[in-house]
Formats: C-alpha cells, sequence, structure tokens
C-alpha cells in the first residue's frame, strides 16, 4: 500500500473540503436561479453541484484506498443572494481559480514527499480544473455578449442538452 504522509493527508482532506464547500456553494447559486425561473442556469448549476460532490468523493476514496482517514467537514453558509447571472458566473469563475491554485499546491505538496501514487491521482484534478475555467470562462463571455438574461438561458439550454447527450454516450 502506497505511504501517504501526514502533511499529504491533512492536504487532501483540507481539499475534501473545500470541494464540499463548493457543492453547497453551487447549489446555493442553482437555488437562487431557480427561484428567479431561471431554469436552464439553474439546471446547469445544481449539475455542477453534484459534481463537485463527486470530486470530494474521489478524494475520500482516495483516502480510504491508501488507508488513511477521510475527515467529513463542515461547511460554511454559502452566499445566497445575488445581484444576478453575471455576478453567480463571475463568483463561480474566481471559486474555480482558487480551487486549481489550491491542487496545484496539493501537486508540489506530492512531489517534494516524493508520493508518486498520489501525483498520478491528482493529475485528474488539474486536467478538470483546465475544463472548469474553460467552462465558466466561456459562460461569461457570452453573458457579456448577451443583451438580455434569456439570451443565456437559450445558451445554456443547448450546453445542458450537449452535456445530456455526451453523458448518454459514456465517458
Ligand atoms: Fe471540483
Ligand atoms: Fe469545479
Amino acid at each position: 500500500m502506497a505511504m501517504i504522509n501526514d502533511t499529504m493527508t491533512t492536504a487532501l482532506n483540507d481539499q475534501v473540503r473545500r470541494e464540499f464547500q463548493a457543492a453547497q456553494n453551487y447549489l446555493a447559486m442553482a437555488t437562487h436561479l431557480d427561484g428567479k425561473s431561471l431554469e436552464s442556469l439553474a439546471a446547469f448549476f445544481y449539475r455542477q453541484a453534484d459534481e463537485e460532490r463527486e470530486h470530494a468523493m474521489k478524494l475520500v476514496q482516495y483516502l480510504l484506498d491508501v488507508g488513511r482517514s477521510p475527515s467529513i467537514p463542515a461547511i460554511e453558509c454559502p452566499q445566497a443572494d445575488f445581484c444576478g447571472a453575471k455576478e453567480i458566473v463571475e463568483a463561480s469563475l474566481a471559486q474555480e481559480q482558487s480551487v486549481t491554485q489550491a491542487i496545484h499546491e496539493l501537486v508540489d505538496e506530492a512531489l517534494t514527499a516524493k508520493d508518486h501514487s498520489t501525483y498520478q491521482f491528482l493529475l485528474w484534478f488539474v486536467d478538470e480544473q483546465v475544463e472548469e475555467e474553460a467552462t465558466f470562462g466561456k459562460l461569461l463571455d457570452i453573458i457579456e455578449m448577451s443583451e438580455n438574461v434569456l439570451q443565456v438561458e437559450h445558451y445554456v439550454r443547448h450546453m445542458n442538452t450537449a452535456e445530456a447527450a455526451e453523458g448518454e454516450g459514456g465517458e
């Protein structure tokens, strides 16, 4: 069994917390949008919340696999009120950028510890963050180009359909 040191274990558990926090933040954004009848944007954010929970569980499972204890964290109350879709997407992009930073620091830690198992495990997250930042960056561009939020809804509806079709195809 791979030896994961205490520092790395703590750092991975910090990431578990960040992923659950991101899940709750996206859930709050989704319900806010749902309350404004922006159903496609809401669906997109509900899916983001589910994905972040999956990320957290991926880390939890890894810790179990290497014989270390995952800790399931308390989560801070997410922001519940927003000025509009633009503020939500800007906050999301900022959140993804800070998660990317945290993942890169975990990779640095794994390299320092010569922890090849954790290094290899983390590469999936490195790729995932490139995708996440690209998705939110694109969504922000669309919002800036749109004349109103209904155009954004229209765009996101297509994004959701494409994503669902991809999901059915199986990854
Ligand atoms: Fe994530
Ligand atoms: Fe994310």
